[in-house]
């Protein structure tokens, strides 16, 4: 793939390098052949501290011979690797071609311990020290940036050491959840909901259904609109993990909580995404990944640290 953005800067760079090697080659034949003005007793003319006289000596032999096999070398250099704009050149490295077959071979010499992991059920990794230390190291690398470096997440994010899963908790729905990723998507809805008195009402009595305060008159009145939520987040607001559709009795919000964030998410819906992991890593990590997530709401001692 040609980084440049247009074949102007690829024949440009290209060119550059070119000219200056053979600019170096012309400097070389030029000084080989102009005549100093020479004085009979072979120096230049310039003297220093009154005795110091430049001599006008050639070149020697051993520093010319460097200087071509330089040039040549420069030549070689270019044909076989990247350097003259975008032309590939003939052995066709690139460092990130490098960093790959590094990662290959790191991987190829874990895989082992890998398949030790992956030959036992996400339960017992769970409890596999070394396991969870490279649980740890996996999850600071790919996931903290997102879930945070205690995976508790954050506003959008979730919380990863709680019970309450969008997708379903079981190691199996994890698994998957990190394989392919995941989009939560909630559409608009107030058109379905009616005026924007009802779209309030029905936040209240979302509101209400996790016990948080509320305005129980227009609960009440929200109940009735409540069924075009239903499909997703089910008849008793307990929500659907098939769905992605989030629990709302259990008092933990991703997308903030009181009147303005639920009335905000009618109005607007929602579109989240947790990104597949299928091709940054390999099945042995997700696996090894999944029971480190597994163990942060399982496992009491790995939730406690
Ligand atoms: C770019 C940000 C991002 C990264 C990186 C990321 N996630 Fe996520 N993750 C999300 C979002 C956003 C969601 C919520 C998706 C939704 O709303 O349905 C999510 C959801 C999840 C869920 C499902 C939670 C539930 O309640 O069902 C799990 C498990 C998870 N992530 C684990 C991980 C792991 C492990 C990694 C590292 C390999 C990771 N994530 C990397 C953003 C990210
Ligand atoms: C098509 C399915 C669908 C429908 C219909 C739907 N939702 Fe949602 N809702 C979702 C999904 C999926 C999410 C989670 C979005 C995400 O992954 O971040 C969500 C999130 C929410 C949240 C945020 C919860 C939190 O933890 O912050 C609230 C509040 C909510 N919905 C309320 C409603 C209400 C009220 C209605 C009816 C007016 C409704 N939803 C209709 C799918 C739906």
């Amino acid at each position: 793939m040609s980084d440049f953005i247009s074949n102007f800067w690829h024949l440009y760079v290209a060119g550059l390098a070119l000219v200056s090697i053979i600019a170096c080659l012309l400097l070389l034949w030029f000084s080989g052949k102009a005549k100093a003005m020479t004085a009979h007793d072979n120096t230049t003319g310039h003297v220093w501290d009154g005795d110091l006289r430049e001599m006008n000596n050639p070149l020697p032999r051993w520093w010319v011979g460097l200087f071509i096999i330089t040039i040549l070398f420069a030549f070689v250099y270019l044909a076989m690797y990247p350097g003259a704009g975008s032309f590939a050149g003939k052995f066709g490295w690139t460092s990130a071609g490098q960093y790959e077959a590094e990662v290959a071979k790191a991987n190829e010499q874990v895989a082992p311990l890998y398949a030790k992991f992956q030959a036992m059920p996400v339960e017992d990794v769970s409890k596999d020290p070394q396991a969870m230390a490279i649980g740890d190291r996996l999850f600071m690398n790919n996931c903290a940036q997102c879930h945070g470096s205690d995976a508790r997440g954050s506003k959008g994010f979730p919380n990863l050491t709680d019970a309450d899963w969008l997708h379903g908790g079981s190691p199996e729905k994890i698994k998957e959840t990190l394989t392919q990723g995941r989009m939560g998507q909630m559409p608009p809805m107030a058109a379905a909901v009616g005026s924007p008195d009802d779209v309030r009402n029905v936040a209240h009595y979302v509101l209400s259904l996790s016990g948080s305060p509320h305005d129980s008159l227009r609960a009440a009145l929200g109940k009735s609109k409540f069924g075009a939520c239903a499909a997703c987040h089910g008849m008793d607001g307990k929500g659907n993990p098939v769905m992605g559709a989030p629990n709302l009795t259990d008092d933990i919000w991703l997308h903030g909580w009181g009147e303005n964030a639920i009335v905000n998410m009618i109005n607007n819906g929602k579109i989240n995404q947790m990104p597949a992991q299928a091709s940054k890593l390999t099945e042995g990590q997700i696996h090894v990944l999944a029971s480190y997530v597994w163990g942060l709401s399982n496992n009491k001692s790995a939730a406690a640290k």
